[in-house]
C-alpha cells in the first residue's frame, strides 16, 4: 500500500510517498518520494517560529512538496478526470482560508490526475494549531479529490517510530523487546513514555515548563546566536570540549535532578544562564565554554531521569527521538552511559535526517493506525489539536 504523508506541525513542510509491504510492525517500507522544505531561514529573523508565518508558508509550499514526492516516486495516474463544479466548490470550501492552496491543488490535479495512493496520513497534533490545520485541511481536500481515507497521526508517535526505523539497512522497524522507554526531546516536548507493547503509550514523565529544545533555543538567543539554537549551541560546545576549555559557569543548576519523580524543568536552567551572562559581552571562548556547561547539565538531567524510568519499569529498550536527538554528542553520551551501566539494553536513536521533523515518520505512524483511517466522507470531521497527547493514542 502506498501512503501519502503530510507534516505541517511546526516549521517544516513535508510530504512523502511511502510504500508499505506487509503489516505493522513487520512491514518493509520503501521511500518512493520525499519532499521536505524547512522554513528556518524565514523564521530566523524573528528568533523563533512565528505561527502565522508558518501557516502561510505551509499553504504556499504544500503542493510543491507533493509535486516533488510524486516526481521522485514516478507515480502516474490511471486517468485524469475533469473536476466537476460541485467537487471543485467543495475543495474550495475545505480550503477557504487558503485560497491559493486550493488553486494550486486544483491545478496539480488537472495536470496529474488521481494518484494511486491507499491512504493519506497527516499530523493532527501536537504542534502549532494554525499550522496543523493547513495540513489537515489539505489532507481532507485530497481525500475528497482522490476518494482516499485519512489517518490522523500523532507527531510524537512519528518521532518514536522514526528512531527505530532502520532506513540504512533493511527499511524495517527494528523488532524491539518490551517494555521500552522512550525519551522524546524536541522544541515543544520533553517526555518519558512507557511502551509495554507496540502502539501502547503511557506518559510517565514530562517537563513542567520549557522543553529541552526550547531551552537550547532560548539560551542560544541569550548568547546572540541564531534560531534554531540547538545546532549552534552544540557546535560551540563541541569546540569547548575539543579545546578542553575551563568552565565559564561550573555551578549551573541541575533542575529537578533529585525530585524523585520522572518530571523535568528547564526554565530555571535558562534563567541561570541569563544571570551568568547578565549584561556582559561574552567572548567567543566564553560562549563556547558556557554552551558546553549548559549542555553538560542537559545531559546529566536527561540521563538521570531516563535511567530512573528504565529501572522503575524494567525497560529492555531505550528509544530517543525528537529534534534534539539530532545532537550526536548527546546521543553518544546516552549510548556509552547505558552500554556501560545497563548491559543488554538497546539504545535507539534516529538516523540522520529522521531526527528533526519530516513526513517519513508520519507515514510510519499512519501505517501503525490504519484502523483509524476515516473514509473520505468521515474525513471532513477530522480536527487538528495543538495539545494532542500520546497517552490518547
Ligand atoms: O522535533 P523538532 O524538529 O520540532 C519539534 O517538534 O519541536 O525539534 C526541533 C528542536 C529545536 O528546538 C532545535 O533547536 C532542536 O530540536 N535541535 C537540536 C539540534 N538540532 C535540532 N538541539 C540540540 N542539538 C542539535 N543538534
Ligand atoms: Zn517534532
Amino acid at each position: 500500500m502506498i501512503i501519502l504523508s503530510i507534516e505541517t506541525s511546526c516549521d517544516e513542510t513535508a510530504v512523502s510517498l511511502v510504500e508499505a509491504v506487509g503489516d505493522f510492525p513487520n512491514a518493509k517500507y520503501e521511500i518512493l518520494g520525499n519532499g521536505l522544505w524547512s522554513q528556518i531561514d524565514i523564521h530566523r529573523e524573528y528568533g523563533g517560529v512565528f505561527p502565522a508565518l508558518a501557516k502561510r508558508e505551509h499553504a504556499a509550499t504544500l503542493v510543491s512538496m507533493l509535486e516533488k514526492a510524486v516526481r521522485e516516486a514516478g507515480l502516474k495516474s490511471d486517468y485524469t478526470p475533469e473536476i466537476d463544479p460541485e467537487t471543485e466548490s467543495k475543495i474550495r470550501t475545505i480550503l477557504e482560508r487558503e485560497p491559493s492552496l486550493a488553486d494550486n491543488l486544483i491545478t496539480f490535479h488537472k495536470e496529474h490526475g488521481t494518484m494511486p495512493v491507499g491512504a493519506i496520513a497527516v499530523t493532527a497534533g501536537p504542534g502549532l494549531e494554525p499550522a496543523l490545520w493547513v495540513g489537515v485541511n489539505f489532507a481532507k481536500a485530497l481525500a475528497l479529490l482522490w476518494n482516499v481515507s485519512v489517518i490522523p497521526v500523532n507527531h510524537m508517535e512519528g518521532h518514536i517510530l522514526a528512531s527505530i526505523f532502520d532506513i540504512e539497512h533493511d527499511d524495517e522497524l527494528t523488532p524491539i523487546p518490551f517494555p521500552a522507554v522512550s525519551l522524546l526531546i524536541s522544541g515543544g516536548h520533553t517526555e518519558l513514555i512507557l511502551m509495554k507493547d507496540w502502539i501502547h503509550y503511557e506518559k510517565i514523565g514530562q517537563t513542567r515548563d520549557d522543553a529541552v529544545g526550547e531551552a537550547y533555543d532560548k539560551v542560544a538567543r541569550l548568547m546572540g546566536l541564531p534560531y534554531p539554537g540547538g545546532p549552534e549551541i552544540s557546535k560551540l560546545a563541541n569546540e569547548a570540549r575539543k579545546n578542553n576549555l575551563p568552565p565559564y559557569k561550573d555551578d549551573l543548576p541541575t533542575p529537578m535532578l533529585h525530585s524523585g519523580d520522572l518530571d523535568f524543568s528547564f526554565s530555571g536552567l535558562k534563567t541561570a544562564v541569563r544571570y551568568a551572562i547578565a549584561d556582559k559581552e561574552l567572548s567567543d571562548t566564553d560562549k563556547k565554554a558556557l554552551a558546553r556547561d549548559f549542555e553538560d547539565v542537559v545531559r546529566t538531567v536527561l540521563i538521570k531521569k531516563t535511567e530512573m524510568a528504565i529501572n522503575q519499569y524494567g525497560a529492555e529498550t531505550l528509544i530517543i527521538g525528537g529534534g534534539v536527538s539530532a545532537n550526536q554528542w548527546l546521543m553518544n553520551e546516552f549510548k556509552s552511559y547505558f552500554l556501560n551501566s545497563h548491559k543488554g539494553i538497546n539504545v535507539y536513536t534516529p538516523s540522520p535526517g529522521l531526527a528533526t521533523d519530516n513526513s517519513i515518520m508520519i507515514a510510519l505512524a499512519g501505517h501503525a493506525h490504519l484502523d483509524k483511517a476515516a473514509n473520505p466522507a468521515a474525513a471532513k470531521f477530522l480536527k487538528a489539536k495543538g495539545n494532542r497527547s500520546l497517552s490518547d493514542e
